[in-house]
């Protein structure tokens, strides 16, 4: 798993961004689940969201690499860390009320699995919210395509998802989609329709 060998730097190589905007896009995405309820993070890495959560019943952060999960262990108490691919989830259906990822689904090889099981573990009419970058509108669009063979090639990252067309595609009925740094990521908000 590449994500093994990034764990260690991941969050230095981050923290420019969080301070200048990511930290920000975070707390957005978290403000869409609601108080009180049972929530799950997919992807949950070293647990950059973990002081955004809202007050819940229950939390569980799924994460597929090991080592991620090792950093993620040092920021919380409360929060169940479950190593767990996001494709299939080792949760029983309607688990949840409401499930998030932020900048998972550009590295999940196959999403349409991975958004069948949020449908599955959460419960109808339970949100899920995202936030991911994606492949831009306009020209901007194809110089991410010619990206994407590279990403993917060296660090399986696709740079030219429509993942709010995926997330739509798999029956997840998608209630906004709010456009951040000239539409090269997307918060998305859906709502599970089983
Ligand atoms: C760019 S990092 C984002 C981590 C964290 N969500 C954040 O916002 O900082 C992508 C994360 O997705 C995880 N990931 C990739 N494929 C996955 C899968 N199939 N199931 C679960 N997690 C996955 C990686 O291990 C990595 O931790």
């Amino acid at each position: 798993m590449i994500y093994d060998k990034f764990a260690k730097g991941y969050d230095k190589v981050f923290a420019p961004f969080e301070r200048r905007f990511l930290s920000n896009w975070r707390k957005e995405t978290l403000s869409y689940l609601l108080e009180n309820a049972r929530i799950l993070e997919i992807g949950a890495g070293t647990g950059a969201n973990f002081r955004f959560y809202p007050q819940c019943e229950s939390a569980a952060a799924s994460e597929i690499s090991y080592k991620m999960l090792e950093f993620a262990k040092g920021k919380t108490e409360f929060i169940e860390l479950v190593q767990a691919d996001a494709e299939t989830l080792p949760f029983a259906a309607n688990t949840f009320d409401a499930a998030f990822a932020t900048l998972v689904f550009c590295s999940i090889p196959n999403p349409q699995k991975a958004f069948d099981e949020i449908k599955r573990v959460v419960k109808q009419n339970g949100k899920f919210v995202l936030l991911e970058h994606i492949r831009p509108k306009g020209l901007l669009g194809y110089g991410f395509d010619i990206l994407n063979f590279f990403t993917v090639a060296l660090i399986g990252d696709h740079f030219n998802r429509q993942t709010a067309k995926l997330a739509e595609k798999s029956g997840l009925k998608v209630l906004e989609v709010k456009r951040k740094a000239f539409g090269i990521v997307n918060l998305i908000i859906c709502e599970v329709i089983k």
